[in-house]
């Protein structure tokens, strides 16, 4: 997807501490879209560039699960009656998190359960490699919510050269370590998968909440394609890299006060075009 220069009137507010107090602060209601990319339970300190690294340790499986749902919990209520809610993971949590998802949203709720098919990584001997992450889609009303279908090159040979629209498997290349889009905070995402995914999940002008945005991929994506976007990380270290990248400062209200800031974030009349299940 190109992205569309930056709309001087859409925003960005990056905020730090933890989401479970800053989301907790906040009454619902306002959010179009929440990106959810948290530690995958891989049992590893990742390291990215020049020191920056968060700790992804976990004694059990149910530890991990102990620290995602009340944060889960706290995010889900501020989606808009209409707003959605996409949650990156892999095969370690993925069960987890979709069953997390049910019970707070309603099985009813699930739209998709999306591959996110990437070329990189090691072959294994032992078993069939993995070579994708799993990002589940829930909505919050099991009968209306923003969709725009994104659109992807054809690979048939009886469409090539044509565009049609994307499937649940999204076949976006991952950021290679010599790639000018790397900024040194481990595992970033990819702009490209972001765009897609805002784009298609949350309307123009709407408000898209990542709760643990690392270096900011989803606030860049939510920027380029006129959607407001807030920012919430517990390390200084990856906000250091977002604000860099978005030219935007932390914000230094009081860590209380995500509700103020998504108050300020609310335009009149932003509302796009819905689809209905
Ligand atoms: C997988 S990374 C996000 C990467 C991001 N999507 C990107 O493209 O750069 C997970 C992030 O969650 C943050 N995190 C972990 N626990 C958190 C919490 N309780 N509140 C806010 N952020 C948290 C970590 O500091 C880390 O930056």
């Amino acid at each position: 997807m190109v992205p569309q220069s930056p709309d001087p009137s859409s925003s960005v507010v990056l905020l730090e501490g933890d989401c479970l107090e800053l989301a907790g602060s906040v009454p619902g209601g306002p959010v179009d879209l929440v990106y959810l990319d948290p530690p995958f339970a891989t049992g590893r300190t990742h390291s990215g560039r020049d020191g920056r690294s968060f700790q992804d340790h976990w004694q059990t499986p149910a530890d991990w699960v102990e620290f995602i749902r009340p944060r889960l919990r706290e995010v889900v209520r501020l989606l808009a009656p209409t707003g959605a809610i996409l949650f990156h993971c892999d095969w370690r949590t993925c069960h987890h998190a979709r069953l997390m998802l049910e019970e707070l949203l309603g099985a009813d709720c699930f739209q998709n359960h999306l591959v996110w098919k990437y070329g990189l990584g090691g072959s294994s001997a032992r078993r069939f490699s993995r070579k994708h992450d799993d990002i589940l889609f829930f909505t919050r009303s099991a009968s209306e919510w923003y969709f725009d279908p994104p659109m992807v090159p054809a690979t048939s040979n009886r469409m090539k050269g044509m565009m049609k629209k994307a499937t649940d498997v999204l076949d976006v290349p991952s950021i290679n370590n010599m790639s000018r889009e790397r900024n040194g905070w481990p595992t970033q995402k990819p702009l490209a998968l972001l765009e897609l995914l805002v784009g298609a999940c949350c309307p123009p002008g709407g408000l898209v909440l990542d709760p643990m945005c690392g270096s900011g991929t989803t606030l860049e994506a939510a920027r380029n394609l006129q959607r407001r976007a807030v920012g919430i990380d517990r390390l200084p270290a990856a906000l250091e890299v977002a604000g860099r990248r978005l030219d935007t400062e932390v914000s230094d209200r009081p860590s209380s006060n995500l509700r103020q800031e998504l108050e300020e974030l609310e335009a009149p009349g932003r509302r796009g075009e819905r689809a209905s299940g």
